[in-house]
């Protein structure tokens, strides 16, 4: 794993924009697998600079979101599949599409889940999958307890994840659906790439955790230690637990 700790989120957004750039440089057909909330807004923004600038193209890239709420109506602007839409694929020359997201309004949740893992076989998985991290360790929607290995699953989303997640919902806590289909940590463990970024202390004991603690099911997000190619971006209060940051 590599752990790069920089002083701002625009330095942040341009490392992980490298990133996509040097990927999508060499195979514009790539695979992206992208992440909802707060933590990547920066990168998208970079990424549709660059792409309004002429340096990048998504024409050719299939996208696939990590996960989606269950139970908010399609035009909720909360759903992550509106929120994808919004943030990155109408800023930028991706396909109409071409951004794939488990179907959470199929009265068939498992199916769902099914198919969603069944498209992202078919596609190859992500070549990279862009992450942010919970403040209690989850990626996707993977929280604590949850197996290592899982795949495409309906999950139920902690109390804390809903507490982090209420300032989406005007502070309304009972406002933030209980469950989501997500991706599962070995889907998420089969990009080639995985580029996780994470500012500010209420992620700093998660990235703890990720970096230098155990791989174990109460931190999920430390299953990245075992994959080969992890890129942790971090700011310095998200690094702020690290023993050994310098
Ligand atoms: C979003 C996702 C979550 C978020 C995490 C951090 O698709 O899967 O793992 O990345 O909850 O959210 P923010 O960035 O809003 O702090």
């Amino acid at each position: 794993m590599e752990l790069i700790v920089l002083d701002t989120a625009s330095q942040i957004a341009d490392r992980a924009a490298d990133a996509i750039e040097g990927l999508l440089a060499r195979k514009p057909d790539a695979v992206l697998g992208t992440a909802t909330g707060s933590s990547p807004l920066p990168l998208y923004d970079e990424l549709s600079r660059r792409c309004r600038a002429g340096r990048i193209s998504f024409a050719k890239v299939t996208g696939f979101m990590l996960d989606e709420y269950v139970g908010l109506p399609e035009d909720h602007p909360e759903r992550y599949a509106t929120f994808m839409e919004r943030n990155l694929r109408s800023r930028v020359d991706m396909r109409p599409g071409a951004l794939h997201g488990p179907d959470a309004l199929n009265p068939d949740l498992q199916a769902a889940c099914e198919d969603y893992e069944a498209a992202m076989a078919a596609a190859g998985y992500c070549d990279l999958q862009i992450l942010g991290i919970g403040s209690d360790g989850h990626i996707g929607f993977n929280e604590p307890g949850g197996p290592l290995d899982s795949r495409t699953h309906v999950g139920v989303l902690t109390e804390q994840t809903r507490r982090d997640n209420a300032r989406f919902f005007d502070g309304d806590i009972d406002a933030v659906p209980t469950h989501c289909l997500t991706q599962g940590l070995g889907t998420i463990m089969e990009a080639r790439k995985l580029v996780l970024i994470a500012t500010g202390s209420n992620k700093a004991e998660a990235i703890e955790h990720l970096v230098e603690g155990e791989v174990s099911e109460d931190w999920p997000a430390s299953v990245m230690q075992r994959h080969p190619d992890a890129l942790v971006l971090v700011d310095r209060d998200a690094a702020a637990r690290l023993s050994r940051a310098d």
